[in-house]
């Protein structure tokens, strides 16, 4: 990440929208405050012709200081933005996109280096990648960039669609998949533990792992977005992608360079190798009534606009095998819910017991597995747990921990939307998502959509159904719930 991005305009689609406001806009004004995005303007577009420059000025600026409006705010909105109605789409308004852009670069001496970020819902993605193109705006003096956020499709055949879609005006070099896990600092930090530490990645194997677990646990519900999440449910919300590409970065064979090709092309061989799940081996739970810390809570069914009798999984478990000469035989417990016991995102490596157990005769003393566990959120940082001897006359073993945490260290994190624009603004593809993986991932999990049985209810702030515990359950292995 180099200090300073190149000058360029951003042309921000869906301007106004829930994403713009909560993640783009801050992010961008972030980048702008610390002297990373100096020479970054901002086009805010969408449909409506009701706003103009100054009130999507005032509108950026309320999003960017959280309600109120902070002086910096508005001057770098009234210095940095601009707005532009795409009305319908048609060729015209999209040739008045392009005049208004050129007259933005010629103002602004910019040197033609243009993103297009698609803050949209998904059936706005293919029609306006190709309105822009179809504008001649895919190509410039400098460089042209399309960014889309996911949701990619909604099943292989129609993530196939999409890529194809977009590859009608755009190549895969000019395309920028966010998935907002990519961003986070931790998950990056998977490739520096693995591939930093020799330490680390010889262990990182079938001789030395039993089984290994990912959780992404969260203690919300679906708050208002039923009509989002209704339809798509925790396969598509949280397991083909988010969890895919943790899958990937833990299971990765070392790539033969730190570029976006090298570590794509080792993900996509883990998704690859992955065993297709049969749909009967995922265990589907939906939240029922509960409790929020101490407050009760609503079922999934009662949240509103959830329509009676939804069927649809708020929690997802599932054991996978990979297939290839590092893991074979190695479990992979993959976990995820809505309004379970905390927010919690881990990965959780069990080693294997030693050969011989020296220890087994002292009653007190039973020795459990040691286990490295990255705590991706919240509470960054890593935990080794491993036996010691208890100080004392007596035999006994005690389980402590090693502690890494990041805010100690270093201090609060970045948001991921910051890194992730910065990286699309420096043309670094290594944290998005190439067509190749989305359509990897779709092949294996589109058939879990097929459910065949219910999802089974837990209550609210528990860990998900029991039926989650009969997946992992063999010998002494048990979720970690933190
Ligand atoms: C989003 C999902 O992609 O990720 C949400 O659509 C989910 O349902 C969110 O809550 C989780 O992200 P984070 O960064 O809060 O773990």
């Amino acid at each position: 990440m180099s200090a300073e991005a190149a000058p360029a305009l951003f042309c921000l689609f869906g301007a106004t929208g829930d994403l713009a406001r909560r993640k783009i806009l801050p992010a961008l004004f972030k980048l702008h405050a610390a002297g990373a995005a100096p020479n970054v303007y901002v086009l805010g577009v969408t449909r409506t012709a009701d706003i103009d420059d100054t009130s999507f000025r005032g509108i950026a600026t309320e999003a960017v200081s959280g309600g109120s409006r902070s002086r910096e705010a508005a001057v770098w909105a009234d210095s940095r933005l601009h707005y532009q109605p795409i009305g319908d789409g048609t060729p015209e308004d999209h040739a008045a996109l392009a005049r208004r852009i050129e007259e933005i670069e010629s103002r602004h001496v910019l040197p033609g280096n243009r993103i297009f970020y698609l803050a949209l819902p998904p059936a706005g993605f293919a029609p306006t990648a190709r309105g822009i193109a179809s504008a001649g705006l895919a190509r410039s003096a400098g460089w042209s960039r399309l960014v889309v956020e996911k949701p990619f499709g909604h099943d292989l055949e129609s993530a196939r669609a999409l890529n194809e879609a977009l590859h009608e005006g755009w190549t895969e070099e000019q395309i920028y998949r966010i998935d907002h896990y990519l961003g986070k600092e931790t998950v990056q930090n998977l490739l520096v533990f693995r591939f930093a530490n020799a330490m680390f990645e010889s262990l990182w194997n079938r001789d030395r792992i039993e089984s290994v677990q990912i959780t992404v646990a969260e203690d919300l519900g679906i708050e208002q977005r039923a009509g989002y999440y209704d339809p798509a449910g925790v396969v598509r919300d949280m397991l083909q992608n988010h969890l895919a590409q943790l899958l990937t970065l833990v299971a990765m064979e070392p790539p033969s360079r730190l570029d976006a090709a090298a570590i794509r092309g080792e993900k996509v061989k883990v998704l690859e190798s992955v065993r297709p799940p049969a749909p009967s081996e995922l265990v589907r739970g939906q939240y029922a009534e509960g409790k929020f810390g101490e407050a009760p809570v609503v079922g999934y069914r009662g949240e509103k606009g959830v329509p009676a009798g939804s069927q649809t999984a708020t929690f997802a478990a599932l054991r996978l095998e990979i297939d290839n000469w590092r893991w074979l035989g190695v479990p992979f417990f993959l976990r995820t819910g809505k309004r379970l016991a905390r927010r919690v995102t881990e990965v959780v490596l069990n080693f294997r017991e030693p050969p011989v157990s020296l220890f087994e005769r002292y009653e007190a003393c039973r020795p459990q597995s040691d286990t490295l566990v990255l705590r991706l959120q919240p509470d960054e940082g890593f935990f080794l747990y491993f036996d010691v001897k208890r100080p004392g006359a007596s035999f006994e073993l005690a389980r402590q921990p090693l502690h890494f945490n990041y805010a100690e260290a270093f201090g609060p994190l970045p948001e991921a939307y910051e890194t992730l624009l910065l990286d699309v603004l420096e043309g670094d593809q290594t944290l998005f998502v190439h067509s190749a993986e989305v359509e990897a991932s779709w092949r294996l999990f589109t058939p879990l959509l097929d459910a065949a049985t219910p999802p089974l209810p837990y209550a609210a702030g528990s860990w998900g159904p029991e039926a989650s515990e009969a997946i992992i359950g063999e010998g002494s292995r048990a979720w970690r719930n933190p």
